[in-house]
Order: C-alpha cells, then sequence, then structure tokens
C-alpha cells in the first residue's frame, strides 16, 4: 500500500460569504488570533506526516506564496534584536513542507481546483483539505486519522460528523451501508445539499478526503453540477458507482467553518480562549460584555 505523503488545499474560492474582507485577501489567509487559517491546515497536515502540499490558487495568491516563504527582512531583524523565540516560529512556517502552487484561473468549483493538481499528486493516494475548514484536535490531527483509516482498510475515505438536522440542506449528506467500526462506515450514496426530509443521515462531509487518485478520472470527466461549478462529490458518487468502496469516517475534532462571519468569530474566539497570550485577558473582557 502507498503512503499518503501529498496533500492538496484548495484555496482559490472566490470568499463572498466573507466580503469585503475577501476583496483583496484570499479567505483561507483571514487572520485566526495570531495567523492565517491557512498555516492551522498546513501545520495539521506536517502533523499527520504529509511532506508535498500543493495550494490551489486563485487571485490575490501573492500573500499565501509570500507567507510560506523566507522572510529575509523579519528573520534578521529578530536575529539582530535576539527575539528568537518569535524567529523559530517564523522560520518554521517557511520550513516545516515542500509548498508548490498551481493557479486555478477560473473558480469553477471545488472539483476543477482539485483537478489542477493532478499532474503533482500522479498515482498515489492524497488527502484533500478544504482551505476554510479548520479542524482542532490537539491529541491526533484529524488528517492523521484519516491516514490511520485508509491504512486498515485501504479504501478513500471521507471525513464526516453528524450535523443537526435542520443544518442538512448545507452539506453532502452520506448514505450509510454498513458499520464497519465504531467510528467508520462503507457507504452506497450521497446527497449535496438535501432538504432535511430526504435527507439519508445526519453525517456530512467536512472538508477533509483521503481519495485514491481514480477520482481524476472521473473529475476529468465531470460536468458542472449544482451552482454551475464542478462539484467534488458528483467526481466521488461516480467513482462509487464505478465498484470503488468509498469510506465515511466520523471524526474526532472540532470544526470551524471560517468561509462565514460567525465561523470565522467563534474560531477566533475560541482560538483566542486557548492561546496562553491571550485566554486570560479575553475571558476577563468577554465577562464584562
Ligand atoms: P466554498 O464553496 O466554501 O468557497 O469552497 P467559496 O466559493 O470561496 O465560498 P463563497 O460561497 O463564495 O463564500 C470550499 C473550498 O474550495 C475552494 C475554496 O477556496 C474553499 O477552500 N474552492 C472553491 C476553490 O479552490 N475553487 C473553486 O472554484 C471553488
Amino acid at each position: 500500500m502507498k503512503k499518503v505523503k501529498k496533500a492538496v488545499i484548495p484555496a482559490a474560492g472566490l470568499g463572498t460569504r466573507v466580503l469585503p474582507a475577501t476583496k483583496a485577501l484570499p479567505k483561507e489567509m483571514l487572520n485566526i488570533v495570531d495567523k492565517p487559517s491557512l498555516q492551522y491546515i498546513v501545520e495539521e497536515l506536517v502533523e499527520s506526516g504529509i511532506t508535498d502540499i500543493v495550494i490551489v490558487t486563485g487571485r490575490n495568491k501573492n500573500s499565501i506564496e509570500d507567507h510560506f516563504d523566507y522572510s529575509f527582512e523579519i528573520e534578521e531583524t529578530l536575529k539582530n534584536s535576539k527575539k528568537d523565540e518569535l524567529l523559530n516560529k517564523i522560520s518554521h512556517i517557511s520550513t516545516m513542507a515542500n509548498i508548490y502552487y498551481v493557479r486555478q484561473n477560473k473558480p469553477l468549483g471545488l472539483g476543477h481546483a482539485i483537478l489542477k493538481a493532478k499532474s503533482f499528486i500522479g498515482d498515489e493516494p492524497f488527502l484533500i483539505a478544504l482551505g476554510d475548514d479548520i479542524i482542532y484536535n490537539p491529541e491526533k490531527a484529524v488528517s492523521k486519522q484519516l491516514i490511520e483509516k485508509y491504512e486498515k482498510y485501504g479504501k478513500s475515505v471521507i471525513g464526516c460528523q453528524e450535523v443537526p438536522e435542520e443544518d442538512v440542506s448545507k452539506y453532502g449528506i452520506v448514505e450509510i451501508k454498513q458499520q464497519l467500526d465504531d467510528r467508520t462506515c462503507e457507504i452506497n450514496d450521497f446527497v449535496e445539499k438535501p432538504n432535511k426530509e430526504d435527507a439519508p443521515s445526519k453525517m456530512a462531509c467536512l472538508g477533509r478526503y483521503l481519495l485514491s487518485p481514480k477520482i481524476f478520472n472521473f473529475l476529468e470527466n465531470a460536468t458542472a453540477g449544482k451552482g454551475g461549478e464542478i462539484q467534488l462529490t458528483d467526481s466521488i458518487l461516480e467513482m462509487l458507482k464505478s465498484g470503488e468502496d468509498v469510506l465515511a469516517y466520523n471524526f474526532d475534532g472540532k470544526r470551524y467553518d471560517i468561509g462565514n462571519k460567525i465561523g470565522l468569530l467563534k474560531a477566533n474566539i475560541e482560538f483566542g480562549l486557548r492561546n496562553e497570550e491571550t485566554k486570560d485577558e479575553l475571558k476577563e473582557y468577554l465577562k464584562t460584555l
């Protein structure tokens, strides 16, 4: 079985739900306490053993490339002023993984963005981590959890969690075929954004996928689906229907959808309450409101 070493982070969406913040900045670069959400995701992947990451960028890609690049001015200044702790934090950003970029020249959908990474991935299983979903688990990164399930069962794995019934219409919802262990099941089908009456379960696909490279055959032949975009979920469904098993894994971790205003605020508050530098003052401040 091939080891999972590569990942794709799509970060070329327009981020219309958080405009005007995303007018000149990709939403993946929006700040959560002291770093952009994209850095949380790259760190999760590195913790999970991923060595090579391709970020699919759109317009305004410069801030992303600059962030993960070596910054001579900042690092020299920190070195000269002997701010070693901060220097380590900064130099770690440009050295933690091999990061590559590919451009999606038009935001034609998540499936289209993933297809741009085809030649980078080649014939290996790979992870997809959505640039606007931060998942917190200090014990075991969620990508690592998916890799372990892939290593156990040798099949593609979709990261899922149960969502409240009234929210099923916001997500891709899986139909469960059979339970393989307490957190993993085989699936028959899934439905993109169903009404709650039609939803086959409450298990929603949430921002992490570990897929066989066979997915590219289906993405190449995909046509625009819901919203006029090439959807990743449509191609996963095609792959499933071709006889390739796909598992849903109920991951352990707290997810923040920073692609909308309230998710971004919640992430800032909760990560602020976990951060040693900010937690006490923030707690006191929140009590005064
Ligand atoms: P979303 O649908 O949440 O992103 O895509 P969006 O299109 O930016 O959102 P709104 O509705 O306009 O606010 C999920 C992920 O896929 C990426 C996004 O950057 C996000 O990380 N994506 C989406 C692409 O890279 N390319 C696309 O064409 C669409």
